[in-house]
């Protein structure tokens, strides 16, 4: 009976582990799975691109829009801005942008080249 107890003992502990194991795994990979086909077009068509350029290469708006190309910000972080600027850029509300709809932005950011390093151009190394 003893050596009943310590398994089930054992394994209610791996069942609480494993789970807990599967929840930071979860938290992790919290960013929606987007289209980044869909993202580009909605990216171009809501105007992002005015500010942020075509590729998300950056671009002006008061001050300096940010590079968007391959952000390193996570989804969360990246909707927050979108739904509450911290500053200059306007804000777009569920009716305007659905949740569905920045999931397929941030898609198609993520999958464009980020900002190259120097060395990657032959003639800035002479
Ligand atoms: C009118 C210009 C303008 C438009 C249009 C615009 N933005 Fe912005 N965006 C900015 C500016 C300026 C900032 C810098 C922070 C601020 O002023 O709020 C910014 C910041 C951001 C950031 C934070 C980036 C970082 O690394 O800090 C994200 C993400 C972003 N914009 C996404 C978007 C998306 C997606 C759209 C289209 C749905 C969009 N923006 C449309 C001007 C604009």
């Amino acid at each position: 009976m003893r050596k009943f107890k310590n398994i089930a003992i054992a394994a209610v502990v791996i069942v609480a582990l494993g789970t807990a194991a599967y929840g930071i795994a979860q938290a992790q990979d919290a960013a929606p799975q987007g289209d980044a086909v869909s993202g580009k077009r909605i990216f171009l068509k809501e105007a992002c691109f005015t500010c942020h350029g075509r590729v998300g290469e950056g671009g002006a708006y008061n001050g300096p829009a940010p590079i968007l190309a391959h952000t390193a910000l996570p989804f969360e972080g990246f909707k927050g801005q979108i739904r509450n600027p911290v500053n200059d850029m306007p804000a777009y509300s569920e009716t305007m942008l659905s949740d569905k709809d920045i999931a397929d932005i941030y898609a198609f950011v993520e999958s464009l080249p980020g900002p190259g390093s120097p060395k990657d151009y032959p003639i800035l190394n002479n």
